[in-house]
């Protein structure tokens, strides 16, 4: 018999076609809104399941899915699921790390760009019919070139990010947890500092971490007032590494510039003031969203959930200490 596997969310007809090869499928074609009782019943005789960033994976739910081996999220973040009690009940978690920095990465410089030449702005104000002649001192923006980019979270996707600015003469400054190696500094063009120096000294602050205990509001409102008044901020991460009530005061009462967000706390409902300011442009969690780059992101997915239910090993394994446990 084929181990059983749902699929929480509509993906590509090809990937379904490839979980079809392995296993008997329950899929969400029609793109459901599933809740918490929905997920529960259908996972009941499950084996595995591949999830989207919306699903919470929680303790309640994994007490109603006895069977559960391998959760096969598609995306590279997985704070929607809770990642220690898979791993206390030898549940294999997996995410899609590498398909989709190149992808975010260049979402942030369209963030970057869009923010600092008010990008959206300018389309709402000539839609909305307000453009009557050319003015020399209309929607004047920030250069780019030139100025000094802060990445906070030197990983793929910010070292991704890094080598764009090369493109555009900029000073990159750049805070981790650990210093990266010397080669990719080089590469990069980009110098370890402290967060405050970063704060202090950037034009642009743009955001590559995850989100986890320690980057909760790592950006709130002591951070803000640390940054220049003309300073732009940027998350394409994660929801929750900026307090969003501090950053619309801060927007709001000029502290910084502006600020480009692909991410939210609390998505979808993002914080309503968010709508009503002009020196921000919002995005709804697009970064990953090609063609291309979404598509391996599933096939990735569906690869680790085929690898784990068929040899235990899968190759985006996030928590290893489940296989003990298993
Ligand atoms: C990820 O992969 O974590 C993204 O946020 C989803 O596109």
């Amino acid at each position: 018999m084929k181990p059983k596997v749902l699929v929480t969310r509509e993906i590509f007809d090809e990937v379904l076609e490839l979980l079809r090869q392995h296993f008997e499928v329950s899929d969400n074609q029609g793109d459901a809104v599933w809740g918490p009782e929905d997920l529960a019943q259908r996972l009941a005789d499950k084996d595995g399941v591949m999830t989207s960033i919306v699903d919470r994976i929680d303790a309640a739910l994994l007490d109603r899915a006895p069977r559960l081996k391998v959760v096969a999220n598609i995306a590279v973040g997985y704070n929607n699921i809770d990642v220690a009690e898979c791993t206390r009940r030898g549940i294999l978690v997996t995410n899609t790390p590498g398909v989709l920095d190149e992808a975010t990465a260049d979402f942030t410089w369209a963030l970057i760009l869009g923010a600092a030449r008010r990008l959206t702005e300018a389309e709402a104000y000539l839609r909305g019919g307000q453009w009557k002649r050319w003015e020399l001192k209309q929607l004047l923006g920030a250069d780019v070139h030139g100025a000094t980019l802060g990445i906070i979270g030197m990983g793929r996707i910010g070292q991704a990010v890094a080598r764009r600015a090369l493109g555009f003469d900029m000073q990159v400054l750049y805070w981790n947890r650990h210093r990266v190696a010397p080669e990719v500094e080089r590469r990069c063009n980009a110098t370890f500092v402290s967060k405050e120096e970063l704060l202090a000294r950037s034009d642009f602050v743009t955001l590559h971490c995850p989100y986890t205990p320690e980057t909760h509001h790592l950006i709130g409102a002591s951070e803000l007032r640390k940054m220049k008044r003309t300073a732009i901020l940027i998350n394409a991460a994660r929801g929750g590494v900026v307090d969003d009530a501090a950053l619309v005061a801060a927007l709001r009462d000029g502290t910084i510039a502006a600020a480009g967000l692909d991410v939210y706390e609390n998505e979808p409902n993002l914080h309503p003031e968010f709508l009503r300011l002009k020196n921000v442009v919002l995005a709804p969690h697009i970064a990953s969203a090609t063609h291309s780059t979404r598509l391996n992101m599933a096939k990735k997915a569906a690869l680790n959930l085929v690898a784990a239910l068929t040899r235990g090993d899968p190759p985006d394994l996030v928590n290893p200490e489940a296989k003990r446990r298993g």
